[in-house]
């Protein structure tokens, strides 16, 4: 990455990759045919639409973002012939434990390096609680072992973390109990499940932090407007926020109440964001956002925020990096098992490149403010890192080196085209 640079202009970035994971499996289970438009062509959504298609599902496209997906009803899924790799997507692999557990057969997930290395009890437990057998490794890791052929229990379940992840693999699972499936989370996470099978026509219940489906029903097909990426157009709230003389409009962005820690947590640091146009699609809500270079001033993140930004926390280090003063997080040790270690990488990468940052078990505080001086960061194979400190370079005095980019492509196919689009200098060597 080149130094310096403006973000100017209007831009869509891809479509939300969490819609995209829930349109196919929702769109599979349907009766009829969901045509999806705006969908993420990205590898981690891929992923899942592969899935699908080897456990016999016609599927038509991507192209241009639009799918058609020939559902094959509730209980029409087929046996695969071999394992389902699912790449680096937790996504796929934490929700399709719970729906393909549940199923009549056998089925092996597995992943790459990252996602073999990531926490996967926190799912099979609740699974083996509902009589569902999900073997793993010694460690509680993929590869996932599904034994099919058991009919699930319902259960209600206290979730012990915020995830999202958790709370749709037990609902996906709830859908083949007999009885109430009931879940409890300790704070708001994203909603998409919950309204997607809603959208589809299930009946789902829920009453402030608790989520309850009867097992049993069926899904009727729909068409779905996948709005772009919220967490895709974080890069650029916070890029066009600290390249002064910029002003950029991100068009058609999901702006879901439980996904939108990022404005909160940019307009409290004393960002210039504007959303307009709010209106529906498809019981999501949408809007234009446009932002504005301001001054950014150091904040104690509030903990309540966390899970409704949770995949924002790399460019928001960023921001904090070219904030006046101190940022504090704290309250996101979940940070700690993404894609990365990105408490730990982020702290790295931000100290190569000349800011203080000091990793706490939970968070990191950050001193603004500084040069950023730029230097050689290792993004460890997790896009969203390597996305990060591309903006970086946004403020740097010198290049900014990243390694391991290639994964970039799981979330967002055509970042780099994009970036040097409007205004930054990004040059990909293999
Ligand atoms: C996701 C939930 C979040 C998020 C991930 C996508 C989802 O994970 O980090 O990128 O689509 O449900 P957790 O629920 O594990 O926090």
């Amino acid at each position: 990455m080149s130094p310096g640079g403006q973000l100017n202009g209007t831009i869509r970035v891809p479509g939300d990759k969490s819609m995209s994971h829930r349109s196919i499996m929702l769109g599979a289970l349907a009766d009829g045919v969901t045509r999806v438009h705006g969908f993420l062509e990205g590898e981690d959504s891929l992923a899942t639409l592969q899935a699908f298609r080897a456990m016999g599902v016609q599927i038509e496209g991507p192209e241009s973002g639009e799918v058609t997906i020939h559902g094959v009803g509730i209980d029409g899924l087929k046996a695969p012939s071999v394992s389902l790799d699912l790449g680096n997507s937790g996504t796929s692999m934490r929700l399709l434990s719970g729906l393909l557990g549940a199923q009549n057969f056998d089925v092996t997930l597995v992943g790459d390096e990252s996602l073999s290395s990531r926490p996967m009890r926190r799912v099979t437990e609740p699974l083996a609680a509902m009589g569902l057998t999900v073997e793993t490794t010694e460690s509680g890791t993929a590869p996932l072992k599904l034994n099919g052929g058991q009919k699930p229990q319902a259960i209600n379940y206290d979730m012990p973390m915020a995830s999202a992840q958790v709370k749709s693999c037990l609902l996906l699972a709830g859908l083949y109990a007999d009885g109430e499936t009931c879940v409890t989370e300790p704070a708001p996470t994203r909603d998409h499940t919950e309204r997607m099978l809603r959208g589809f026509g299930y009946d789902v219940r829920s009453e402030s932090n608790r989520m309850c489906l009867t097992g049993g029903g069926r899904l009727t097909a729909v068409d779905l407007d996948v709005p772009a990426d919220i967490s895709s157009a974080a890069f650029f709230l916070v890029g066009a926020s600290i390249a002064s003389g910029s002003d950029l409009t991100l068009e058609h962005v999901g702006i879901n109440p439980t996904r939108i820690g990022v404005i909160n947590i940019l307009r409290q640091m004393g960002a210039n964001i504007e959303v307009l146009n709010e209106r529906d699609a498809g019981g999501e809500p949408v809007a234009d956002l446009r932002v504005r270079s301001a001054q950014l001033k150091g904040i104690e993140i509030p903990e309540e925020q966390v899970p409704l930004a949770i995949d924002e926390f790399p460019v928001l280090f960023v921001a904090a990096a070219c904030a006046e003063g101190e940022t504090r997080l704290t309250g996101a040790e979940e940070l700690r098992v993404k894609e990365s270690d990105r408490i730990q990488v982020m702290a790295d990468g931000l100290q190569a490149i000349g800011i203080d940052a000091e990793p706490t078990p939970d968070g990191m505080v950050i001193q603004g403010g500084a040069e950023i001086t730029g230097g050689k960061v290792d993004s460890h194979g997790d896009h969203r890192i390597a996305m990060a400190f591309a903006i970086a370079s946004l403020r740097s005095s010198g290049s900014i080196e990243i390694d391991d980019c290639a994964n970039v492509n799981t979330s967002f196919p055509g970042f780099g085209d994009l970036v040097n689009s409007i205004g930054m200098s990004l040059e990909e060597v293999s």
